[in-house]
């Protein structure tokens, strides 16, 4: 594995945020460098503050109709992003500056219950109101599309009888937080190797 730099794209409380920054803490060849929030608001901005790794504010308009961020990210030598949790669909101008070098996590098992609007509670929601026996986590490649790209791993969970999206949030993210963090790892280890 060459010697990587990360961002992290997250609109929320930033827990996988939190796993990520804590797996590469230390990590001979891959460092966190940026962390990438598009609400001011959000807890991930704590999380980020806490591990000590610079915020990017993202400004809506800049991020859709302008340079999508992209002199930030190239200024901080950015050569992966990893969206967790982040609700905004990523830009054209960014999918092809970072070509297979934009990582999701997804709370369910795609293609099952993806694309616009499915994020959160939305999908747990849907989940348990189409009666699937189970449910899970995808880490997949971002392309141009929502909930696209390549699937790199998947992991399930079978649904309790009396399951709520409340509960299930609950489960997947303990799912996401066991996997995640090394299967990014593993992604920067076979893309060297290949
Ligand atoms: C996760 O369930 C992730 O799969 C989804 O949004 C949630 C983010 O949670 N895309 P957190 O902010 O990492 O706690």
């Amino acid at each position: 594995m060459n010697d990587h730099r990360m961002a992290i794209f997250a609109s929320g409380a930033g827990s996988n945020a939190r796993e990520l920054i804590r797996h590469f803490h230390g990590h001979p060849r891959c460092r966190v460098a940026l962390v990438a929030c598009n609400r001011p608001d959000a807890g991930v901005i704590g999380v980020a503050g806490e591990a000590g790794i610079p915020v990017l504010q993202l400004e809506r308009d800049r991020f859709f109709r302008g340079d999508g961020h992209l002199p930030e990210l190239m200024e901080a030598g950015i050569d992966l992003i990893v969206l967790a949790g982040f609700l905004w669909k990523v830009p054209s101008a960014l999918v092809k500056a970072f070509p297979d070098r934009i990582l999701n996590i997804h709370p369910a098992l795609l293609p099952a219950h993806g694309g616009k609007g499915m994020y959160g509670s939305h999908v747990h929601e849907a989940v348990i109101r189409g009666g699937d026996p189970h449910s899970g986590i995808t880490i997949h490649l971002v392309d141009e599309q929502y909930d696209h790209g390549r699937t790199l791993f998947q992991a399930r969970l079978d649904l309790l009888p009396e399951e709520t999206p409340e509960s299930l949030a609950q489960r997947i993210h303990v799912l996401e937080h066991r996997h995640f963090p090394a299967v990014v790892e593993a992604f920067l280890e076979n893309q060297t190797s290949c």
